[in-house]
């Protein structure tokens, strides 16, 4: 069978080449694509190839019968307008002695068709580059839709990392308060301890200034009485033994009564019981003395005191406990003062605290007595020992020492702490040296020292200044 012969009309291949170019031997061109003349900023029928194509692949010059020869070569032509590049063939009519150039636009971005003034449906459907395009721009579009959806991501992690970092910031303010406030309980609890403590203490103080206020009036009578009584009875003796001797025989009803209250003993007994009459007295003036000087209710305030009095007073008040008792062997006090100027201070403050330092180195010294007794009856006696010194110009120490069981490192690191003791419950409260290093540090600006070690006994160390500094007076200097 013979194949119909078809041919195209130049406007059909116009639309169906739609960037064909065909030029005659003078390289005129005599019929272009429809989009290739759209898009061409001069006329390309009638003028010249080379007037708007170079050629840059194959290296062919730009003639007729050269470019002929190369029918089945890969043709890259560029338009000297604008840089558009075109690929395809050639071929060669030679009835009509012309040359077709069959292309297409050659881009490698959907991008640059939009600057050439190119759209994608002017390309042929046939023209396999169109697929190409339509994978570029299905390339750009998820490259587009990537690059968008990375943003986002970009963005939601950006909040989420500033919701992550508001939420740690507001977490360590939470903790930070948490901590504040538990801070502020403690310190509640312990201003409150201490209150209750010192409420105790001053109630304490008024109770032992009244009653000793109280004592003191008729212990006056006794001990100012005693002495004219003791005279009296003295003279009463004399005259007594001056009438034994004057009337040697006296009536039998004297002589009856004088046995019943067996006279000869009477006689002797009778200075010797006032005598230790006037001793007692005299000691229940010191205590009471003692007792006074202790408390110091009347001297609320930083005055100049003699601080070995207040040690004195304390001591007075424990004697009791310091004296041999049945379950210890009594515990000897050694005192080494030194040559101390008066020192302001709170004086009824300070006694607090040389008793609950001094109330503290006997309950060691018993419970240490109590253990050498079980095991050694030879055990050495408790001593306490006090040394006082000036130190530099205005500073003063005074050492409390035991030779008692001391202390593990365990307890010497809480033994300011309030409420810790070591003490069964009921005996103590944990808060006498807390209160103590209070009055030292706070009230005296001084300082409060503990060294000690087990088997090594303990001793304090109280610094304090000889002057208390009025704080506006210090505000002025
Ligand atoms: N001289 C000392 N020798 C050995 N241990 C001591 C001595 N002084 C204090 N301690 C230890 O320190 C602890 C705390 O003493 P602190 O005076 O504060 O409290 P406390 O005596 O137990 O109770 P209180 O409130 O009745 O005084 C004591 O329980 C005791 O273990
Ligand atoms: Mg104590």
């Amino acid at each position: 069978m013979i194949p119909p012969y078809l041919s195209l009309s130049p406007s059909l291949l116009a639309k169906v080449f739609p960037f064909h170019i065909v030029f005659n031997k003078n390289r005129e061109i005599v019929q272009a694509g429809e989009v290739l003349q759209r898009i061409s900023p001069e006329s390309l029928v009638g003028s010249r190839l080379e007037q708007h194509f170079q050629i840059c692949r194959p290296r062919v010059a730009l003639d007729f019968d050269a470019i002929r020869k190369h029918s089945r070569s890969l043709f890259l032509l560029e338009s000297l307008h604008n840089g558009m590049q075109l690929k395809g063939q050639i071929i060669e009519v030679e009835e009509e002695e012309v040359i077709f150039f069959l292309g297409s636009i050659w881009v490698t971005d959907t991008a640059t068709l939009g600057t050439l003034g190119v759209k994608l449906k002017d390309f042929a459907i046939h023209d396999p580059i169109v697929d190409f395009l339509f994978l570029l721009q299905a390339k750009d579009s998820a490259l587009a839709d990537a690059k968008h959806l990375t943003e986002e991501l970009t963005q939601q992690q950006a909040e989420l990392h500033s919701a992550l970092q508001i939420q740690a910031d507001l977490a360590e303010k939470a903790a930070v308060q948490a901590q504040k406030l538990e801070q502020a309980m403690l310190e509640l609890k312990q201003t409150e301890a201490q209150l209750i403590h010192t409420e105790k203490m001053s109630s304490l103080g008024q109770l032992v200034a009244g009653v000793a206020h109280e004592i003191n009036n008729p212990v006056s009578f006794i001990h100012g009485n005693i002495t004219h009584a003791s005279q009296n009875v003295q003279d009463l003796l004399e005259l007594l033994q001056l009438y034994q001797k004057q009337y040697p025989n006296s009536t039998p009803e004297i002589q009856e009564k004088a046995e019943a209250i067996d006279l000869e003993f009477l006689i002797e007994d009778l200075p010797k019981a006032i005598s230790s009459m006037k001793i007692g007295a005299n000691r229940i003036r010191e205590i009471v003395l003692s007792l006074r000087n202790f408390s110091r209710l009347d001297e609320a305030g930083v005055k100049a005191v003699d601080i070995h009095s207040g040690i004195d007073s304390t001591l007075m008040i424990l004697q009791n406990r310091l004296k041999p008792q049945s379950h210890h062997l009594g515990i000897q006090v050694i005192k080494e003062y030194g040559d101390l100027p008066e020192v302001e201070c709170y004086a009824g403050q300070l006694n607090q605290v040389f008793m609950n330092i001094l109330t503290n180195a006997i309950d060691a010294l018993e419970e240490d007595n109590l253990k050498c007794l079980a095991t050694d009856t030879n055990a050495t006696p408790g001593k306490i020992k006090i040394r006082t010194e000036v130190v530099g110009y205005d500073r003063i120490t005074i050492r409390i020492a035991d030779n008692g069981p001391g202390m593990p490192e365990s307890v010497l690191k809480r033994l300011f702490d309030p409420f810790f003791t070591t003490k069964p419950v009921g005996k103590g409260t944990g808060l006498g040296m807390s209160i103590s290093y209070q009055i030292i540090t706070e009230k005296h600006g001084g300082s409060l020292q503990c060294i000690s070690s087990p088997g090594q006994g303990t001793e304090f160390l109280i610094e304090i200044p000889v002057r208390q500094v009025n704080p506006v007076l210090s505000l002025l200097r």
